[in-house]
């Protein structure tokens, strides 16, 4: 008997990557040669950096970090007192119960969402959330249902459902892409009326909003904190009441099934925190974001957050003028689909509290 044989692999892969490339949608990364603040040289390059997220300059300070491995999950005997200290500042800083520590910002949402839903239960979320948060779903049983983005009254549609199980309303606080806010007090009002878990992820806020760095999203019944971003490192934490992180602690498979940060880390974190928590690198960022706004280049939006954005729509075109941005000197990635809609691809453009009044009027002369 001849089993009939599959096709063949390499052709797939072939296929597929040349698909990609005919809608001028390869993605290659700049190799960084060296770093010095916003300095950086690439492909030969010394350019400024306006496309990182490290918003407060923390990440590219330098540190004699040790690369200790933990050794083991935490539940095992990967759990030291650098990751307890750690916990303990995150909780004083942003007002929570307790905190969870994940491996990063992408695990950190598949672990709270797809261990709070389950069969039966009801997720609703903005069009715009991060992958990590759509994705997360695709691990659960429960119901993934979308909103139009910012919608409250699409949202309120959405979690009006019928629904026996659990109810979670999820949210970016920034959007990771768009630099725009969600309408968080009125959500989280939607959320109680339904009785709906409120989560609220909080990457691109935690360090750059509030007096302190510590976000918009206190009243949330749990939220994501990167430390890759404004806190200047690697991993992340879930923050919340003692109940839903202990239950998180517990079911969770993307937490309990992987090794703990290097206990370094979770000291340098909490060393950078204690540095934002003085308030004033969030402060000059501050500064520097209603600067850059006040100048109105020409089809550059945003203020809101650190983020701003020029809509080109076109992939091709977005990448030519990220390359001519790069040989003026600016390092301005150029973002397409899937990362953004399709038709809307554009330059992000990030600032940071290390940027200069100088560099910031430069980068400005250049894009227009
Ligand atoms: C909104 C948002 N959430 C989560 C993540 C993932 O965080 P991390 O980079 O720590 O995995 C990102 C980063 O790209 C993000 O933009």
């Amino acid at each position: 008997m001849s089993a009939e044989l599959p096709p063949d692999w390499s052709s797939r892969f072939r296929d597929a990557l040349s698909h990609t490339a005919s809608l001028h949608r390869t993605r290659r990364a700049r190799t960084v040669t060296s770093r010095d603040g916003v300095w950086c040289e690439v492909d030969g390059l010394r350019v400024l950096n306006f496309c990182s997220n490290d918003y407060l300059g923390l990440g590219a300070r330098g540190s004699s970090l040790s690369m200790d491995g933990a050794g083991s999950a935490h539940m095992v005997s990967g759990h030291f007192v650098e990751h307890d200290a750690l916990i303990a500042e995150l909780c004083d800083w942003l007002g929570a119960e307790d905190a969870l520590l994940c491996g990063n910002g992408f695990v950190g949402n598949l672990a709270a969402l797809s261990t709070l839903c389950g069969r039966g239960d009801l997720c609703v979320q903005d069009r715009l959330n991060h992958a990590s948060m759509l994705d997360a779903l695709r691990s659960s049983e429960a119901l993934l249902v979308r909103y139009p983005h910012n919608d409250v009254l699409g949202a309120a549609q959405q979690l009006l459902r019928e629904c026996a199980g659990l109810k979670v309303l999820a949210t970016d606080s920034v959007f990771s892409m768009d630099g725009d806010l969600a309408p968080l007090v009125e959500l989280r009002s939607l959320a109680s009326s339904q009785k709906a878990l409120f989560y609220v992820d909080e990457a691109h806020s935690v360090g750059v909003l509030g007096a302190h760095g510590e976000g918009v999203a206190g009243f949330a019944d749990l939220r994501l904190v990167t430390f890759g971003k404004a806190l200047g490192s690697y991993g992340a934490a879930l923050v919340g009441g003692r109940e839903v992180i202990e239950y998180i602690r517990q079911y969770a498979r993307p937490l309990l099934f992987t090794t703990a940060l290097p206990p370094s880390v979770a000291a340098h974190v909490t060393a950078n925190i204690r540095e934002i928590r003085r308030g004033e690198l969030t402060a000059k960022l501050a500064e520097n974001r209603a600067y850059f706004a006040g100048l109105n280049v020409p089809g550059v939006q945003g203020g809101e957050s650190a983020i701003f954005t020029r809509i080109v729509g076109d992939n091709a075109d977005a990448v030519q003028l990220s390359s001519q941005l790069l040989e003026k000197g600016f390092w301005i990635s150029a973002i397409r689909p899937p990362t953004v809609p399709e038709g809307s691809a554009r330059l992000r453009i990030t600032l940071s509290a290390a940027h200069t009044r100088d560099q910031i009027d430069a980068l400005a002369e250049a894009l227009q």
